[in-house]
């Protein structure tokens, strides 16, 4: 098992075949869920391409630069095929995918109208849900039950019923922003979490138990939302046992995505930085949810992390101790799905000598993230047929993804996106028994 040394010669590791049809059940059929689901239809049909998606069009170097091997990730490495992914999912109103789609104003009617009758087909199951994790909801579409416990178990149902159509599952969490709160003692084991469920505890939001559901039942999970999920340690504890992979939460897609890539930067040239300002306008249901104060937290609170970890002020103090890190989202309705971002960077250089840079980002949210869905999918199912990742927890090397990545306890996470594009081909590459790549180079020149 694993990628074994044997005397030089490195063996891939046994990885079940993608065969059969992979099952992918997404809580929170809105505007990223619809738009991933109509895209990878529209690209089954011929009609688009998955641009975005590095499962679907990246490439992996192999060998030296001079051995020109460079094939596509998805014929290096066994992905489930488009044509073999089932979409279901949970939501708390009871429009159709198609409704949803039009509701959210993602794509146009044109794109909508061609893939209608797939669209119509895939209808929400009632989901778990409660207001006071997500103040500007009011769902109609909801499971009733005596306490968490039975929802729970509803949920697991759910999980088991739809098991029986497809070969492998996979849940990921596209639904709303839930309100800010801490990891407390009913999340430090999966005893506590579980009693925790029958006594209805308040540190147990709807995405909790959907996430309890699935890796109770050995199916990988991914949170798009950065509200806390599967970072703590009963979901750590819960994913190794049954062999159910995590990985992070927060789609990394446009603000903090350019971020990631900024401040990386930054500090390889050693260019200090004084203080950097962040706006948002965004108008679309996810821009209505952060409106509230408590959801707008959560929020925040992911998209601060990555520049600490990026700058390390500990170790640089002369350039990054008294950086001014400030991060703003306004609702604003007619802009819709069309986000603009303003970042204006405070930074100085040789001698202290101050500069500014100005990024204004004009992205479409749901464009940027329907790819990420996809992929976090196609990788965490290539996990889970993994033996060597299968029962690690926490899958680090998706943190490319994630505005959040999870680590183990006590390691710090990896933002910068280039190390998490390293990391993730890297794993990619041991996985099948292949060299990694350095990038030292030496040989060249010998
Ligand atoms: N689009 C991006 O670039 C991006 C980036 C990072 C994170 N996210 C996060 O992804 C999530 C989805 O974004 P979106 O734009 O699709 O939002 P959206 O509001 O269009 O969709 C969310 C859906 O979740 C449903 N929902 C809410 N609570 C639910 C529950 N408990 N169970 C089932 N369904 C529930 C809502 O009814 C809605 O249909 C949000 O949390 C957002 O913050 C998006």
């Amino acid at each position: 098992m694993g990628t074994e040394d044997k005397g030089g010669q490195k063996t891939a590791s046994k990885i079940a075949p993608a065969t059969g049809k992979l099952g992918v059940m997404i809580v929170g059929l809105g505007a990223v869920s619809t738009t991933m689901i109509a895209g990878v239809e529209a690209v089954r049909r011929g009609l688009a391409k998955p641009i975005g998606s590095l499962t679907q069009m990246g490439t992996i170097r192999l060998g030296k630069r001079t051995d020109n091997n460079t094939p596509r990730i998805k014929d290096f490495v066994p992905l489930a095929d488009l044509k073999d992914v089932v979409f279901t999912g949970w939501d708390i109103f009871e429009d159709n995918v198609y409704e949803a789609a039009a509701h959210a104003q993602v794509l146009d009617e044109k794109t909508l109208a061609q893939l209608k009758p797939y669209l119509e087909t895939i209808k929400p199951m009632p989901a778990v849900f409660d207001q006071y994790y997500v103040k500007r909801l009011n769902g109609t579409h909801v499971k009733k039950g005596k306490n968490k416990r039975e929802l729970a178990d509803q949920l697991r149902a759910d999980i088991q019923a739809f098991k029986k159509t497809v070969d492998r599952v996979v849940v990921i969490w596209a639904a709303s922003t839930e309100i800010f709160f801490e990891a407390s003692a009913v999340h430090q084991s999966i005893e506590a979490f579980e009693k925790g469920l029958e006594n209805n505890d308040i540190g147990i939001a709807p995405s909790q138990i959907y996430a309890y559901a699935a890796l109770s039942e050995g199916v990988p999970f991914a949170n798009g939302a950065p509200n806390l999920t599967v970072d703590f340690p009963a979901m750590v504890e819960l994913s190794k046992k049954n062999a159910a992979p995590i990985c992070g939460k927060d789609f990394k897609t446009g603000q903090t995505f350019m971020k990631t890539i900024l401040a990386p930067a930054l500090k390889a040239r050693m260019i200090g930085v004084k203080g950097w300002f962040s706006t948002n306008i965004l108008g679309n249901r996810d821009g209505e949810v952060l409106d509230d104060p408590q959801s707008f937290k959560t929020k925040e609170e992911s998209k601060l992390g990555s520049l600490d970890y990026i700058f390390q002020p500990e170790l640089y103090p002369d350039l990054y101790k008294d950086i001014y890190h400030k991060i703003r989202i306004n609702y604003y309705p007619p802009r819709g799905d069309d986000k603009e971002a303003w970042d204006n960077i405070d930074i100085f250089g040789w001698l202290g000598y101050p500069m500014q840079i100005k990024v204004n980002f004009l992205c479409r949210d749901s464009i940027l993230a329907a790819p990420v869905a996809l992929d976090l999918v196609l990788f965490l199912d290539l996990a889970k047929r993994t033996p060597e990742l299968r029962s690690l927890g926490i899958q680090e090397w998706l943190s490319f993804y994630l505005k959040s990545p999870q680590s183990a306890p006590g390691l710090y996470p990896e933002h910068d996106l280039f190390i998490q594009s390293m990391k993730l081909k890297n794993t990619l590459r041991h996985i099948m028994g292949a060299d990694l790549i350095t990038h030292l180079g030496l040989e060249y020149y010998d």
